[in-house]
C-alpha cells in the first residue's frame, strides 16, 4: 500500500464532504504524500456540473405512497427535465421502466402531454393506470419486458419516436437496452445499478469511445470495482452505519480469536441479525459460534474485541484509498452512456440533478436528437 495511512482518521465517511463528494482538502492535508495527487485527480475527474436549480420539496409532489425522499428525487428530476421538455417539440412523455409511473405522470400533468410508459410488473402497471386516471392524465401503459417484446411494443406505439423519454434509476441492463435502441426525440436518464451491466464479470461499456480508451490504456473494470460505486456511506442510515461497523469489528475480533487457536485463514461465518451486535462482543461471539456450528468461545475471547477494532481501522483506511476511485469511476461510466447516445446522433449533456443526500445515484444524462431541433 502506498505511503503511510496511519495519519488518516479511520471513520468510514472521513475524506468526504457532507454531500458525499471527495473532500480534496482533507486528503491533501492529512493523507500520505503519495495519495495526494490521486486525490486531486480523483476530485477533478469525478466532479460533474450541477444541472439542478436547488433541492426543495414541492408539497404538490408529496404523493400518497411516496416517501419524502422519493418525492424530492422526483421534484429534482422534474426541475431539470421540464425546461428540456419545453425546449423540445415533443408529443408525449415516455416513462421507461416506470414503476407506478409517478415521474411520467407528474411530468405529463405539468406539461399537458399524453403519457406513454413501460413497466414489467402487472400490479405496478395497474396502479400506474389508476393513478393516471385519477390525475386526469391521458396515459397508455405498456405492460411488458424492456429487454424483450415490451420494448418493441413501446417503440412502435405512436408517440414513442416523437416523445421525451425519462428513465429514473433504470438498472444497468435496463438503461443499457434503452440506449442501445433509442430513437426518440429526447431523453433524460439517471442510470443506476452498474453492477447489473456486466459481461463475463466485466463492466459493459456502451460507447465505442469508452471501449477504445479502455483498450488503449488497458483499463479493466471488474464487478468488484463496480460494487465500489454502490458502497457509499450515504446509502445507509447513521444508526445502521454504527451497527455495521460494530458487526465488522466483532467479526474481525472473532476471526482473530479463531486464528489464536490455530485457524490458518479467515473463518467464514453466517449472517446474524445486525441488532445482535448491540448485545456486546462476548454475546455476539457466542451467537456467531452457534450459528457457524463452532465451539463456543472460552474466557480468553473478550480480549480479542480490541484486536477486532484495530483490524477494522486498518481495513477502513484501505477502503478509503479505494474510495478515491468511486466518483471518477461513476463519472467514467456515465460519460460512456452519454457517448453512446452521442454516437447514435444525440446532443448530450451530463451533470447531477440533486445532491447525494437525496440519492447517491444523482447523475443525469440529457440527450436531444440532432435531427429534431426545435
Ligand atoms: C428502480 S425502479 C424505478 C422505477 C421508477 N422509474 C422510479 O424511479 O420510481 C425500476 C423499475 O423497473 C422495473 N423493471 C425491472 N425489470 C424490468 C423489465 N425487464 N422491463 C420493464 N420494467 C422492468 C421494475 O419493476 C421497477 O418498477
Amino acid at each position: 500500500m502506498p505511503g503511510d495511512l496511519t495519519a488518516m482518521p479511520a471513520a468510514a465517511d472521513d475524506g468526504f464532504d457532507a454531500d458525499g463528494a471527495l473532500d480534496e482538502g482533507h486528503w491533501t492535508a492529512r493523507g500520505p504524500a503519495s495519495l495526494q495527487a490521486w486525490a486531486r485527480a480523483g476530485a477533478r475527474f469525478g466532479a460533474l456540473p450541477t444541472l439542478s436549480r436547488g433541492d426543495h420539496i414541492d408539497p404538490a409532489l408529496a404523493l400518497p405512497g411516496m416517501t419524502a425522499r422519493k418525492s424530492l428525487q422526483l421534484h429534482a428530476f422534474i426541475d431539470v427535465a421540464s425546461p428540456a421538455i419545453a425546449a423540445s417539440r415533443v408529443s408525449h412523455v415516455v416513462d421507461w421502466c416506470a414503476g407506478k409511473g409517478h415521474l411520467g405522470r407528474e411530468l405529463a400533468r405539468r406539461t399537458g402531454l399524453p403519457l406513454l410508459s413501460l413497466e414489467l410488473q402487472p400490479a405496478l402497471c395497474a396502479d400506474a393506470r389508476r393513478l393516471a386516471g385519477a390525475a386526469g392524465v391521458d396515459a397508455t401503459v405498456v405492460c411488458g419486458d424492456a429487454l424483450g417484446d415490451g420494448a418493441e411494443v413501446l417503440m412502435r406505439t405512436p408517440g414513442a419516436a416523437t416523445g421525451f423519454t425519462v428513465a429514473l434509476h433504470a438498472c444497468g441492463d435496463l438503461h443499457g437496452a434503452l440506449i442501445a435502441r433509442f430513437e426518440g426525440a429526447a431523453l433524460a436518464l439517471a442510470p443506476c445499478c452498474y453492477t447489473r451491466a456486466v459481461d463475463s464479470g466485466r463492466a459493459r461499456l456502451l460507447s465505442m469511445r469508452a471501449r477504445d480508451v479502455a483498450a488503449r490504456v488497458g483499463l479493466v473494470i471488474d464487478d468488484r470495482d463496480l460494487r465500489l460505486i454502490h458502497e457509499q456511506v450515504s446509502e445507509t442510515g447513521t444508526r445502521e452505519i454504527g451497527d455495521v461497523r460494530r458487526r465488522q469489528a466483532h467479526r474481525l475480533g472473532f476471526d482473530a480469536w479463531r486464528r489464536s487457536l490455530g485457524a490458518a485463514s479467515y473463518t467464514p461465518v453466517p449472517a446474524i441479525p445486525l441488532s445482535a451486535t448491540r448485545l456486546g462482543f462476548v454475546d455476539f461471539g457466542e451467537r456467531l459460534a452457534d450459528a457457524a456450528g463452532l465451539p463456543r468461545p472460552d474466557s480468553s475471547f473478550a480480549e480479542f474485541e480490541g484486536e477486532g477494532w484495530r483490524r477494522l481501522d486498518a481495513v477502513t483506511r484501505r477502503d478509503l484509498v479505494r474510495s478515491l476511485f468511486r466518483a471518477p469511476l461513476e463519472a467514467f461510466l456515465v460519460t460512456d452512456r452519454a457517448c453512446a447516445l452521442d454516437e447514435r446522433g444525440y446532443e448530450v449533456s451530463v451533470g447531477t440533478f440533486c445532491s447525494r443526500a437525496v440519492t447517491p445515484r444523482n447523475r443525469l444524462i440529457l440527450a436531444r436528437s440532432r435531427h429534431q431541433r426545435s
